[in-house]
């Protein structure tokens, strides 16, 4: 008894020899072959993607131990240790974050149950430890083998994004398949960015929507990177390669506050808070139907003209992104009058809504450029809900307490001047430039609605409506009217923007502005 006793023992050297090996089997994932096949698809592996997207040598695995407990369709056999995905925590830039990576060569990156709950396990870290936490995903769903146990992962997986939603920045990285109910749980999250032609996200793929509707449509067409960049505006950044997602992904969190309750970061880029910008004296055209790049208004004023635009190639006419004022970081929403003319639109508003929300939550102030002509006229627009959906930004808005700092460029008209962070949903600090124009709408339409009968009646008609133009946009498009009511704090030069509004940044940080306690509001969804 006690010699078999003995020979079961083991020395420190063996049990060293054996957590190495389970280590080093964990580390090896599907294998060779499968690590093979995954390069061959243009796609790292998921320990490679964690070693790209964190510091030199900072991550820590957690789990790497895990096992199934699946023992149907010869599960038992195959085990193989961390479960196809591998989570820990690690640093950006010195900032501690906590990720996930699904690992596709691991039956497919699949979901199983313990798989699922590792990934709640991170999650959780994450939002006692107060850190980001970032998901890059590359799986084939639900574990088939693993039925419903797999579904309730997946469900405790989004249960804890929601909790999390507006506590912790939560980013999703897309660099392979994410289908059926996966993509629920990066539709929750803050930010997606896609992996260009490796990644795709769809509820139903090209096969059951060809059975059901008799649609063809390809897997890249259906859902790839570029269908979510601009059409359906799920993603918020489209990347060219696992590489550029990563580095993408590296910047954001540069952006970004650890927490809701961590303070906005601030970063200096060696750019002068006294900096005057005279290219801005001259950026809006004479002609006031003419368009300019709202863009150029942006980085002129930003820190070093640095700017991350937000859903780039979606909703055009509205330009959102992170950026930095005197090092720190705003949230800048802007109408892009090369688009649509600057209409708000129901896509520009459901896309600046929620980036609105996404810096209230932060306590990323918010910087507002506004010409903007009105809500876009159209039927489609109409029946599409625009009401519904142009009170999503109106509702975001009024209800984000952060800084919130105006400029008006040029136009703001009707309903869009009282959307776009007026003073009176409590902007705190509004400015306008001399080329811009505060009134229900503009001269031209104006003068057709109050004064029909009396051009009709003029001896030379055209001549009495240029006259009444003339005289309407002598009255109205100017910001002094506005000014004269206190609406806007000053008219400013275009030149001394940034000047004015660093300093207006300075003044607001502190800032502290409540709203009624209830359980929560009820923005028109
Ligand atoms: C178990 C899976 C798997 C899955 C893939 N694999 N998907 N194992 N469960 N869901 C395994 C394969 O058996 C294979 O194992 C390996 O992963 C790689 O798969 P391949 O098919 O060889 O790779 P590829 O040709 O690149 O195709 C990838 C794929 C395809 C497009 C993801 O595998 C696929 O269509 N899988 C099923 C997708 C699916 O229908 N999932 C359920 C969606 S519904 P070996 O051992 O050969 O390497 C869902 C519900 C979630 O997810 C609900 C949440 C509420």
């Amino acid at each position: 008894m006690l010699t078999s006793g003995l020979r079961a023992m083991k020395t420190a050297d063996e049990r060293l020899d054996e957590l190495r090996r389970r280590k080093a089997q964990s580390e090896a994932g599907g294998g060779s072959q499968r690590i093979d096949a995954q390069h061959n698809r243009g796609k790292m592996t998921a320990r490679e993607r964690l070693e790209m997207l964190l510091d030199d040598g900072s991550f820590q695995e957690v789990d790497a131990l895990v096992e199934h407990r699946c023992t149907d369709f010869g599960m038992e056999g195959n085990i193989i240790p961390g479960d196809g995905v591998v989570c820990g925590h690690g640093t950006i830039d010195g900032k501690a974050v906590h990720c996930f990576a699904q690992d596709f060569t691991v039956y497919g990156g699949s979901l199983g149950e313990m798989h699922g709950l590792k990934i709640c396990k991170i999650l959780d870290m994450a939002m006692k430890a107060g850190t980001p936490v970032i998901g890059l995903n590359d799986s084939g769903g639900a574990r088939i083998q693993e039925g419903v146990a797999s579904l309730g992962s997946y469900a405790e997986i989004f249960f804890r994004n929601v909790r999390a939603s507006g506590v912790i920045p939560q980013i999703s990285v897309i660099m392979g398949p994410c289908a059926g109910g996966a993509v629920y749980s990066p539709a929750i999250t803050d930010f997606i960015v896609m992996v260009d032609q490796t990644a795709h996200m769809f509820i139903t793929g090209p096969e059951v929507i060809k059975t059901v509707t008799n649609e063809e449509v390809t897997f890249e067409d259906l859902g790839g990177a570029m269908t979510h960049g601009s059409k359906s505006g799920v993603t918020h950044f489209t990347a060219g390669s696992d590489e550029e997602a990563l580095e993408l992904t590296r910047d954001l969190i540069g952006l970004l506050p650890s927490n809701n309750l961590s303070g906005v970061p601030n970063k200096s880029l060696g750019d002068s808070a006294e900096r005057m910008c005279e290219s801005l004296d001259s950026i809006v055209p004479e002609d006031p139907n003419k368009p300019y790049d709202v863009g150029e208004v942006i980085s002129t004023i930003l820190d070093a003209g640095a700017f991350l635009e937000v859903q780039a190639d979606y909703a055009g006419n509205i330009v959102v992104g992170f950026g930095r004022l005197d090092g720190t970081t705003v949230g800048v929403v802007a109408n892009q009058p090369k688009v649509l003319a600057g209409c708000l639109d129901i896509d520009a508003s459901t896309k600046a809504a929620r980036f609105v929300r996404f810096c209230d939550a932060f306590g990323i102030p918010l910087l507002t450029l506004v010409d903007v002509p009105g809500f876009l006229p159209g039927a489609n627009q109409e029946w599409g809900g625009i009401i519904r959906h142009g009170a999503k930004l109106l509702y975001a808005y009024s209800e984000a307490t952060v800084p919130k700092m105006t400029v008006i460029l040029r136009k703001a008209y009707g309903g869009a001047y009282d959307v776009m962070c007026s003073k009176h949903i409590r902007a705190d600090y509004n400015v306008a430039w001399p080329t811009a124009e505060l009134a229900v709408m503009g001269a031209d339409g104006a003068v057709q609605i109050i004064h029909r009968r009396r051009i009709e009646a003029a001896g030379n008609p055209e001549e009495e409506r240029q006259r009444l133009v003339d005289e309407y946009t002598e009255r109205f498009a100017n910001p002094y009217q506005a000014a004269a009511m206190g609406y806007i704090d000053d008219v400013i030069e275009p030149s001394d923007t940034r000047r004015r509004l660093v300093k207006a940044l300075g003044m607001l940080l502190d800032k502290e502005e409540t709203r009624p306690a209830r359980k929560h509001g009820n923005i028109p969804l």
